[in-house]
């Protein structure tokens, strides 16, 4: 590990500030003391049935009431809420228009040209009935996946909810991954439909989508696949393929604002969403209606303490899991009025963020580490150019936060007065599981605190056995919760392995392992140390090293791949690629440019190694394994400590240094 990232983790161990909720958040928050939350903790630990029942019925709308709160019969297969009948589209539109809601902002969305709309519940609610006519007038119905490949763009939020409405599942699909990629899920998940835009504004340049789409379709990635519906944003001209292609402006608006919601059985498919894990392939994590519903919703309205007259902003993007939980699901749900933006700061306008705080008079707003650390560089002056008192909350997301960027948040974009609200979960989870609430739990710079009521998280050894405190370990949740991911699309063998029987508890005890590391002190706050599998963060983007290895042993000149993450100040991790070459081939700037760019077109941008070393050979047991702990070691320039007598060639070590 560098001295960088060994003084970050000396100053986690020695932190020992903490910030109580002022009197003033906490008089006026829903759960605004330590003993509120440990009431809800006991309620939910003594009669969990009860606990998750009560508040299903209290906070989600149902056309049918559900006969049984959990069947864990067949674990890890969870049934929640078995028997009853809703709608997430329902519950996040029309149950706001018979209140004053009606007319409540939605959804601001501020696009990177500067374009602004807003919508109401009331115009919303029709843009989504319209929509969801518009998938009815061309085929798809109950159960067909839909793909998403959109910008950030209110049309992206519109067709989840009109997917929602008519009970399509979707599968929405980052605009950063490339044609390769997306085929990938298109075929993996017998995608009936893809909804695409002409383009997306990224910073200062131009995304073509659609062109994307086309290739990914054009190599027969998915012959599933009957329309194509493009909403029209950038105006670049795009081949439409008749009678597959539909402009959205063509299709959509002539439709009726009348759609009726779906009843939706509570174990339903709402989504599949695809993340990295340790294998080259990337997993289909699926999530049901009624379970992940009240999971975005109780989470959103638990750690953003929302209130009525809330302007609440998450800088996610839709394609990932923090979008939809927390962009699109859980805000409408508790009928909030929450912001969209296309764009992102770049160089050319370092203060894009803070000038839309002022603007739109934002309350609550939820970013993640990396962005801030990216803040923290350029300086102070730069948010102190804006009026940011409408802020009165502080989330983050996607990776541990250092200490220090906490603070410098708190104080500098907060004003030393906001609570700061570090919240761990996963794709998989569907909802936050680790976090303060921020009238509640006195906060410590660099600890996602304590687990939400109803989480029964801990840490524990490979044996499965509790570790002492402040001990590393692996954490776990030893009790299935309504969000939960139901298993892995197309292979649920791979769900019970990889989640549920990674680890072997001595005592036959089950419970699910997320692939992180963490240690929990002596108030039983944890501090989530990051991924122990074969996963990387990098900059709050998580990706599977074997996915970068298999882009680049697809290219002719590699023969072989290794990948590891090696600390990095700004981004958390950097991807650093090992290769050897085909022999006959020479390592030279023009075949690591080749080889980065390719591992581009393959996955995306995301994706590209920060650095690439070239050689005849990779380190290797003698038995045939790469020794990762080796080449991690060299990535972050440490010394190599520990045995490499099992080693088959030390030469090759030398070389790997040079
Ligand atoms: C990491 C994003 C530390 C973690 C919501 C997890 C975090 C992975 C935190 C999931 C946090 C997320 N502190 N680590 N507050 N939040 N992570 O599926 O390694 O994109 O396993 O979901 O991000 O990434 P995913």
């Amino acid at each position: 590990m560098s001295s960088n990232s060994s003084n970050a983790i000396e100053s986690v161990l020695q932190e020992q500030r903490i910030f109580s909720p002022s009197k003033e958040f906490s008089s006026k928050a829903k759960i605004g003391s330590l003993g509120l939350y440990q009431t809800m903790v006991d309620e939910a630990n003594s009669d969990p049935e009860k606990f998750w029942g009560d508040l299903a019925k209290k906070e989600l709308h149902w056309f049918k009431p559900f006969q049984k709160v959990l069947d864990w019969s067949n674990p890890p297969f969870a049934r929640w809420f078995e028997g009853g009948t809703t709608n997430l589209s329902f519950n996040c539109l029309d149950r706001h228009l018979d209140s004053e809601r009606e007319n409540k902002t939605a959804l601001i969305w501020e696009g990177e040209p500067g374009d602004v709309r807003t919508f109401s519940y009331r115009e919303l609610h029709s843009e989504v009935c319209r929509a969801a006519n518009a998938l009815k007038s061309i085929g798809i119905g109950k159960g067909d996946l839909v793909a998403l490949y959109m910008p950030m763009i209110p049309e992206a939020a519109i067709a989840m909810l009109a997917c929602a409405r008519i009970g399509a599942p979707h599968s929405v699909v980052f605009g950063g991954f490339s044609s390769e990629a997306l085929g990938e899920r298109l075929r993996d998940g017998e995608a009936k439909a893809v909804i695409t835009a002409d383009g997306g504004f990224r910073k200062d340049k131009i995304v073509p989508l659609k062109v994307a789409v086309d290739e990914a379709l054009a190599m027969n990635a998915c012959p599933s696949v009957e329309s194509v519906l493009v909403v029209r944003r950038t105006k670049e001209s795009v081949s439409m393929q008749l009678p597959r292609d539909h402009w959205w402006d063509e299709l959509v608006p002539k439709q009726s604002e009348d759609c009726e919601a779906e009843q939706m059985d509570s174990e339903d498919r709402l989504f599949v969403l695809y993340t990295s894990g340790s294998t080259g392939k990337p997993k289909g994590v699926v999530h049901t209606t009624a379970g992940y519903n009240l999971w975005a919703h109780l989470t959103f309205q638990w750690i953003f303490d929302i209130r009525e007259e809330d302007v609440y902003w998450c800088t996610a993007d839709v394609g990932w899991i923090t979008g939809h939980s927390y962009i699109v699901y859980g805000p409408l749900s508790n009928g909030a009025t929450t912001v969209m933006y296309e764009g992102a700061p770049r160089p050319s306008n370092p203060g894009a963020f803070w000038e839309l705080i002022q603007k739109h008079q934002i309350s609550i707003f939820y970013t993640a580490p990396t962005a801030i650390r990216a803040f923290m560089k350029s300086g102070r002056s730069v948010p102190d150019k804006f009026d940011m008192s409408s802020l009165r909350l502080l989330g983050t997301v996607g990776e541990p936060i250092n200490p220090e960027a906490w603070m410098w948040y708190r104080d500098v974009i907060g004003g030393g007065t906001c609570p700061v609200v570090d919240t761990w979960w996963q794709t998989e989870t569907g909802g936050v599981m680790i976090s303060p609430l921020p009238g509640a739990t006195p906060a410590k710079p660099g600890s996602a605190t304590l687990p939400l009521p109803g989480i029964q998280a801990d840490v524990v050894n490979s044996e499965g056995e509790t570790v002492s405190v402040n001990e590393g370990g692996y954490l776990v949740v030893r009790k299935p919760w309504p969000g939960m991911m139901r298993t892995i699309h197309g292979d649920s063998k791979r769900f019970r392995e990889s989640y549920w029987e990674y680890l072997q508890p001595k005592d036959g005890n089950f419970f699910y392992f997320a692939g992180d590391g963490a240690r929990q002190d002596s108030d039983g706050y944890f501090w989530v140390m990051g991924r122990v599998d074969d996963v990387i963060n990098v900059a709050g983007h998580r990706l599977g090293t074997m996915e970068v290895e298999s882009a680049l042993v697809s290219h002719p000149a590699v023969s072989e791949a290794a990948v590891v993450g090696r600390p990095d100040d700004l981004k958390g991790e950097a991807i650093v690629a090992f290769v050897s070459l085909e022999s006959g081939r020479e390592s030279s700037e023009e075949l690591i440019s080749q080889l980065r760019n390719h591992v581009g077109n393959e996955i995306g941008a995301i994706a590209k190694p920060d650095e690439i070393r070239c050689s005849d050979s990779l380190p290797k047991t003698r038995s045939g394994k790469i020794m990762r702990r080796i080449l991690r070691a060299l990535a972050s320039g440490q010394e190599v400590i520990g045995d490499t007598s099992t080693l088959e060639d030390r030469s090759v070590l030398d070389r790997l240094r040079s």
